[in-house]
């Protein structure tokens, strides 16, 4: 079987035959991936700024958004059966005692920063035919989400940053009446976040360099939120065009942009950041002010990576609520559907906003 690998040490992606893999443990399942969704991480892991393969192997099987049926199960597997449609976590325990969030089965909380992510980081990933998993890194979704589960895992993400910041405005001693909510980014995770504010009743405003006009914007407004372009507002005049916010989730990873969003928080505010910005990027910030309001005004910044188990199952109800609130909106999210031998160029030269892989059709 075919799968896609990047080979680090010789600046290399390209396809390679695998032999297909098999049941080793009791827990294990067998899956057939369906489709596997690509993002900025996937571009970063092929133009060799990030990633590691395995340990011991010279490549990575790339793909961590995925979706999968479950062909064959181990004989202590209980919660699964053939037929079953699954979304695979991406991340895996560090093999640490001390490691409280791993033993807890929290890795996304890992300390000693031993975890893997499967299709990122020391752990193949799903952009092959064939994958074998333990049945503890699986969600079911159900059937009638086939054609957009490939999101859950992103939209995890979200899930994720909205469970924390909900635990921070839990520390206010008053009903803080939650209302106005900035998305900043207008790729796939920016807007699945504006889907949720807007299933969850607030205001929600995106804010991004691509314009008023295009596709992000326009549906941005069918959603029935609005869209700011940073080519006509710099984010110094946001505050006075679209008003403050009780809360900000970051998703462009932009360092400027994520130094300077809490200039548009209320007081009280929170910032979620969910963007990984390059490792050498500056950013000019008078640090004063910065600090002074952060203070004064009992402001939170959170940064905040990967998903466990119950964000994922948070993920899925979101994602039922979406399709019942606005579905074409949500299809248009997965821009483009291509086959495996396409990603190369895909990577390389990225168009539309969600691109899926389509690795085997759903039964
Ligand atoms: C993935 C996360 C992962 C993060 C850092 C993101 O693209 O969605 O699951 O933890 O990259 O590697």
């Amino acid at each position: 079987m075919q799968a896609l690998a990047v080979f680090p040490s010789k600046k290399n992606l390209q396809l390679i035959d695998l032999p297909h893999p098999k049941l080793q443990d009791a827990t294990d399942v067998l899956l057939r991936v369906h489709e596997v969704g690509l993002c900025g991480t996937d571009r970063e892991i092929s133009s060799f700024e990030y990633g590691s393969p395995p340990s011991g192997s010279d490549h990575l099987i790339l793909g961590h958004e995925s979706l999968a049926e479950i062909i064959e199960v181990g004989r202590e597997v209980s919660s699964f059966k053939p037929g079953d449609l699954v979304v695979a976590m991406v991340r895996r325990p560090c093999p640490h005692a001390e490691c409280r969030a791993c033993r807890g089965g929290r890795p996304d909380f890992c300390v000693t920063g031993d975890f893997t992510e499967r299709g990122i980081k020391g752990a193949d990933g799903f952009l092959t035919e064939y994958v074998v998993e333990d049945q503890e890194y699986l969600v079911r979704v159900p059937r009638v989400l086939a054609d957009v589960a490939v999101l859950v895992e992103p939209l995890s993400v979200i899930t994720k940053a909205a469970d924390q910041a909900r635990s921070i405005f839990d520390r206010l001693p008053y009903d803080p009446g939650l209302q106005r909510g900035l998305v900043l980014g207008a790729g796939p995770i920016g807007l699945l976040c504006a889907m949720a504010l807007v299933a969850e009743g607030f205001e929600a405003v995106v804010y991004s360099r691509d314009s008023e006009e295009g596709k992000p914007a326009e549906l941005v407004r069918s959603l029935g939120a609005d869209y700011v372009s940073s080519t006509r507002t710099p984010i110094e005049s946001l505050a006075e065009r679209s008003g403050r916010f009780d809360v900000v989730l970051e998703a462009v990873g932009f360092a400027p942009l994520m130094l300077a969003a809490t200039q548009v928080l209320k007081p009280n505010g929170v910032l979620a950041l969910t963007g990984v910005p390059p490792e050498a990027a500056t950013a000019e910030v008078n640090a004063g002010r910065a600090l002074r309001n952060l203070v004064l005004r009992n402001e939170v910044i959170f940064g905040t990576v990967n998903a466990g188990r119950r964000d994922y199952l948070s993920a899925i109800q979101h994602l039922e609520q979406f399709m019942i609130l606005f579905p074409e909106s949500v299809r248009k999210l997965i821009t483009d559907r291509v086959p495996l031998d396409e990603v190369p160029q895909l990577l390389a030269h990225k168009r539309g906003i969600k691109s899926v892989v389509e690795m085997s059709r759903a039964a």
